[in-house]
């Protein structure tokens, strides 16, 4: 894994994160050379990019082409789009209901439906639109987050299942609070062109630090799991997140 300096940034706080994200996600995602260039990109849930939504939606919402973007998640809990849990609503809610995005480019993991028949649905719709790079849908682009047990997407810990073969979409369960999740595997996120995590808390510092110092300790988190196979990774966090890197 390659942490040349310009991969990580960090800022001094969640605020302040999310105005160096979005300016990030406009001057890369946005290769103004090619003006006609779609971008697929999947995004992240929890709460963490909230205020990188808003603040997209707000500063930057008139100056991007969303005609030439196509939103995927990266996961989605097994709720209806409507309920407060679902990724889904919460970029809807702060990014989407604020742009003006073709509804046709919104492709969301249907929550509400049966998981297994979603996962496969999910991932047929995945591979009819991403375009494909040896015969591999490539995302331009993957949001993630991590949870404070250094989860990432709905990758949870003892689910080896997940590591293996060429999945591209999977039925995990969050073993916290038994919700069934549908995920992106690590096998389709590491062969984006681009993957970004935004990490912000002290909570998630040890970890943090962890990983990114690439401490044996590190291959317990499922993020850990998360090397670009021929993209980069970039780390936006915050002082909190990154208190425990630079000791
Ligand atoms: C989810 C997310 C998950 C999230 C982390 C961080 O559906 O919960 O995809 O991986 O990114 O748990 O969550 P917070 O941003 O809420 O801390």
């Amino acid at each position: 894994m390659r942490f040349s300096e310009n991969s990580l940034f960090v800022a001094p706080t969640p605020v302040k994160l999310a105005e160096e994200l979005a300016g990030w996600f406009y001057s890369q995602v946005f290769n103004h050379s090619n003006a006609s260039k779609k971008y697929y990109i999947a995004l992240s849930g929890g709460t963490t990019p909230v205020l990188f939504f808003n603040y997209l939606a707000s500063y930057y919402g008139k100056y991007i082409d969303w005609g030439r973007i196509h939103f995927f998640w990266a996961d989605e809990r097994c709720v209806p789009p409507d309920d407060n849990d679902s990724n889904y609503k919460t970029a809807f809610v702060n990014l989407l209901s604020k742009i003006e995005i073709p509804s046709a480019q919104i492709h969301r993991i249907r929550g509400e439906s049966d998981p297994h028949k979603e996962s496969v649905r999910y991932a047929e719709e995945i591979m009819s639109i991403v375009p494909l790079e040896d015969n591999v849908p490539r995302f331009d682009l993957i949001l993630l987050g991590m949870g404070a047990d250094g989860h990432t997407a709905s990758l949870f810990p003892d689910q080896a299942e997940l590591y293996d073969g060429n999945k591209l979409v999977a039925v995990t369960i969050n073993p916290n609070t038994q919700q069934q999740r549908i995920t992106l595997t690590p096998w389709i996120i590491n062969r984006a062109a681009k993957i970004v995590f935004q990490v912000t808390g002290f909570a998630k510092a040890g970890i943090v630090g962890e990983i990114l110092q690439q401490k044996p300790e590190a291959s317990q988190y499922s993020a850990s799991k998360i090397k670009p196979i021929h993209g980069d990774m970039y780390w936006f966090i915050d002082a909190g997140a990154a208190k425990e890197l630079f000791k």
